[in-house]
């Protein structure tokens, strides 16, 4: 943590200060429908403005693969930007192949205007982490901060490459995600369980790997359990399930019992007979699951261990949904077990973390988001921290 500079640690008084920011936010009908990942940006512009800085954020919007494609513009989340920090906003239009008539346009601006530079995905050194582009984009400014976590674990001509080209450091937002982590499992207090749900064992086998050399307690649910439950010999029926992960399961838990990791899988499960909601359904205890039926969501008996196991815990992180939340009533067990961790963590028995998409949408539905310690709004760099992965985005930060 102190081995990067902060706000703290520059003059940004008459400095242009370009800000890689994640405003890869959700937009419907041309509205941003969430606009959290601009709300978190606000210490960090308003510190820039009081001190005298012109903030220049670059971020990308979807994958247009090195296109220009005005369907994917950031115009569209400048009235997002306008009402989050009330500053004027101005956008600014670059194809970045040549960016002298964004600097023209920079340089006439009014003091405390907060620009949005194009889509940096629209030129495809971008994605290359091309140094000839980072140096088109050096250009613009004076001063470089990277306060988008979320596209850290990108190498990408905005997130590393830049980073060597100006003095750099890490905005607020970054500093409190990058702090969050530590206290969650760089550094926390123990024991720590981890619960990690999500529909499959494939997209989370280094995630698993890592954390069984650092956690007491290992939750596994959601569709991944079954894996886990079938390598054991259950019949889950028509469950989703990864039979030929079946080996690697059964390795995984062998490697937590060396490591002294308590798995904590599901004992019941309720079953469905149809993908949908409010489908008919049961709970079944796991000796007498039903063969037609498929498990979406835990049952009161795998609850009830779960947060035995929280009990136990000073530290909870928290990646992927218990069950198939997104269809009620089957987020039940994942509403519950964020409702239980919320409650500690307001009566100060632990610290909780958790990320990812689909976990923040699971705690909102909860109406927890407040309530844990630290939500972060990363989804594949939150994973990627997880596991154990050097960020690129941090890592040139430290250079
Ligand atoms: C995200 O939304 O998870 C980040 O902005 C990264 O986007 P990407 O997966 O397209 O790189
Ligand atoms: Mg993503």
């Amino acid at each position: 943590m102190t081995d990067f500079k902060k706000l703290e640690d520059f003059d940004f008084n008459g400095k242009k200060v370009l800000v890689r920011v994640d405003l890869n936010v959700p937009v419907a009908n041309g509205e941003v429908t969430d606009s959290t990942r601009i709300e978190r940006l606000a210490p960090t512009m308003s510190y820039i403005i009081e001190q005298g800085g012109t903030p220049i954020l670059l971020s990308h919007f979807g994958r247009p693969k090195g296109q220009v494609n005005k369907g994917m513009s950031l115009s569209v989340v400048v009235p997002a930007i306008q009402k989050a920090f009330g500053q004027p906003v101005e956008f600014v239009d670059t194809d970045w192949t040549d960016v002298s008539a964004a600097k023209e346009q920079i340089a006439k601006g009014a003091a405390g205007t907060i620009y949005v530079m194009e889509n940096t995905r629209f030129h495809p050194g971008e994605e290359e982490n091309d140094l000839e582009l980072a140096k088109r984009m050096a250009s613009l400014g004076d001063i470089y901060l990277n306060d988008a976590f979320s596209s850290a674990h990108r190498a990408h001509a905005s997130t590393e490459a830049l980073a060597r080209k100006l003095p750099s450091g890490a905005g607020r937002a970054m500093e409190a995600e990058l702090s969050a982590l530590q206290a969650g499992l760089g550094n926390p207090k123990k024991p720590v369980v981890a619960i990690v749900g999500g529909a499959k064992v494939s997209t989370k086998l280094d995630l698993l790997e890592n954390l069984l050399t650092k956690v007491e307690g290992l939750v596994i649910g959601g569709g991944m359990a079954n894996t886990f439950l079938h390598a054991e010999g259950v019949d889950i029926g028509k469950s989703l399930c990864e039979k030929d992960l079946a080996e690697t399961a059964r390795r995984i838990y062998d490697k937590s019992s060396d490591e002294n990791c308590a798995i904590i899988l599901p004992v019941d499960g309720v079953v469905a007979w149809h993908f949908e909601a409010n489908a008919p359904h049961r709970t079944y205890g796991l000796e007498a699951m039903d063969k037609e039926g498929m498990i979406l969501d835990a049952g009161e008996k795998s609850i009830e261990r779960i947060k035995g196991a929280i009990d136990e815990a000073k530290t909870v992180i928290w990646n992927g949904p218990l069950g198939a939340f997104e269809l009620d009533p089957f987020g039940h067990a994942t509403i519950e077990v964020a409702r239980y961790v919320a409650e500690r963590t307001k009566q100060g028995k632990l610290v909780s973390v958790a990320g990812g998409g689909d976990t923040v949408a699971a705690l909102a539905k909860a109406g927890v988001v407040q309530d844990f310690t630290y939500v972060s709004t990363a989804g594949g760099a939150f994973l990627e921290w997880m596991e154990g992965k050097p960020l690129p985005g941090v890592e040139a930060l430290k250079a």
